[in-house]
């Protein structure tokens, strides 16, 4: 098991580039057995994550390797085994997305339950809601989702909105079921996320008819067969939004290149609402903080509101802040793990419910803390970059599921940040 052992308070000034986007990726890496071939994406990062995806589709029948470039290339022409199975599934929820594609391309999928993680309850009613009225017969068993559509599957206006509003990986599976029903399917209050775009305009490239992208209201008209297709996905908005906190808490000034500031509009709004400059330059943008944090309230919704994987990070920011800031939580009411470990770090946190009230103090005091999930130890590694004394963050395994090898990234930028087995 590793732990980081982090030197501050550092102040950062360099650059970083953004790596290609995870949850693009993973709804995009499952697209991919729609294709009946060989299929190329590029820029997809290396994580735990991919490489728990990359064993699932292996486990399906696809062959998954890497080309010289580093490209992940995904031959699926046969698959042979329309399973999720459990031990993978119960290790990342994100695999959920391969029920809508299996679906569509075998008319049959067993798909694990997701189960629950750090940041909540993770149901899928609405993911299932939306399978059901493109006229598949879902049933569980044993913990497993039954899926059949030995028919195939037709297309229907669907509404798929809930208590949270959209869904995204519920979004990713209806859309990718959509493109092999027959007929017209409308996906009404759609997720809106980059990451959603970036999926539908793969399919397209696949072959697949979908309009309305980005937009709330998707319009797919069914095709009998997509083709495999080569594909770039996008620059990691929460990603570039951590380096962003980064430069912020440690008075900073970072480069960050490959960042679609597009994007991150609600992020900047937020970053530039407390002190902190955020300049487009090139393919990123340059961010710097000089004076102090003005406070600011933040709710976390769906896209184009605050993103839900970048409340934590802004939290320890806010934390140095000259006052109070407000922090109300929307999407996962309860994605508060890092509370109690930034007030380890002598921050001074106050949840009620689902908001967290952010009494800013003069500095943050290095501790042992512990990381539960991937955004909440992100927000520890960033506080202890800004802490008195010596952080050490343990189960770091959280945070490689989502940063490749963060450490190397920002050490050149005057991080001190040292991995260590233990
Ligand atoms: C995606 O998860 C992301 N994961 C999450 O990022 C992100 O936090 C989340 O979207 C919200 O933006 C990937 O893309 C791989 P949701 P997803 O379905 O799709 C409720 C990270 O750190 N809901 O949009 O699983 C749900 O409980 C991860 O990279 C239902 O009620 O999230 C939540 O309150 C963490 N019924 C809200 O909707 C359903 O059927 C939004 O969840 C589905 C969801």
């Amino acid at each position: 098991m590793d732990i980081f052992r982090i030197e501050g308070p550092v102040r950062l000034s360099g650059s970083v580039t953004v790596n290609g986007s995870k949850n693009a990726s993973l709804p995009i890496m499952a697209a991919a057995i729609l294709a009946g071939g060989k299929s190329v994406l590029k820029a997809v990062p290396h994580l735990s994550d991919i490489s728990v995806f990359r064993k699932l589709l292996g486990q399906l029948g696809c062959k998954v390797t890497k080309n010289r470039k580093g490209d992940l290339c995904i031959d699926s022409t046969v698959i042979d085994n329309p399973v999720g199975d459990y031990e993978i599934v119960r290790k990342m929820r994100a695999s959920i997305c391969i029920l809508g594609p299996l679906l569509a391309r075998c008319g049959r999928a067993e798909v694990s339950m997701p189960g629950g993680c750090a940041i909540g309850d993770r149901p899928i009613n609405i993911h299932l809601r939306g399978l059901r009225e493109l006229g598949a017969q879902i049933h569980l068993k044993s913990g497993y989702i039954i899926a059949e559509a030995p028919n195939g599957l037709t297309g229907k206006d669907i509404f798929m909105g809930g208590p949270f509003g959209s869904t995204v990986l519920g979004t990713a599976n209806v859309l990718m079921a959509a493109t092999l029903a027959k007929g017209r399917t409308v996906i009404e209050s759609a997720a809106c996320e980059p990451e959603i775009a970036d999926l539908a305009n793969c399919l397209n490239k696949m072959g697949a008819k979908i309009s309305g992208i980005g937009s709330p209201r998707l319009i797919i008209e069914g095709v009998r067969q997509l083709r495999p297709a080569e594909f770039e996905v996008i620059p990691d908005r929460i990603e570039a939004g951590t380096f962003m906190v980064a430069a912020a808490i440690t008075a900073g000034e970072l480069r960050l290149q490959n960042c679609r500031l597009d994007d991150m509009m609600a992020v900047v709004d937020r970053l530039r609402n407390v002190g902190v400059t955020v300049d487009a330059d090139g393919d990123g943008c340059v961010v710097a903080r000089s004076g102090s944090i003005r406070p600011a309230d933040i709710t976390t919704q769906p896209y184009p509101g605050f993103p839900t994987d970048l409340q934590a990070q802004f939290m320890a920011l806010f934390s140095l802040a000259e006052g109070n800031s407000v922090i109300i939580e929307k999407i996962f009411p309860d994605r508060f793990m890092h509370v109690a470990e930034l007030n380890r770090m002598a921050a001074n946190l106050r949840k009620e419910g689902p908001t967290v009230i952010v009494a800013g103090v003069k500095k943050l005091i290095a501790a042992p803390v512990m990381a539960s999930d991937l955004r909440a130890s992100a927000a520890l590694v960033l506080a202890g970059l800004a802490a008195d004394g010596t952080t050490v963050v343990n189960r770091v395994y959280h945070i490689d599921r989502g940063y490749e090898r963060i450490e190397e990234r920002l050490n050149p930028a005057g991080a001190k940040i040292t991995r260590e087995s233990i």
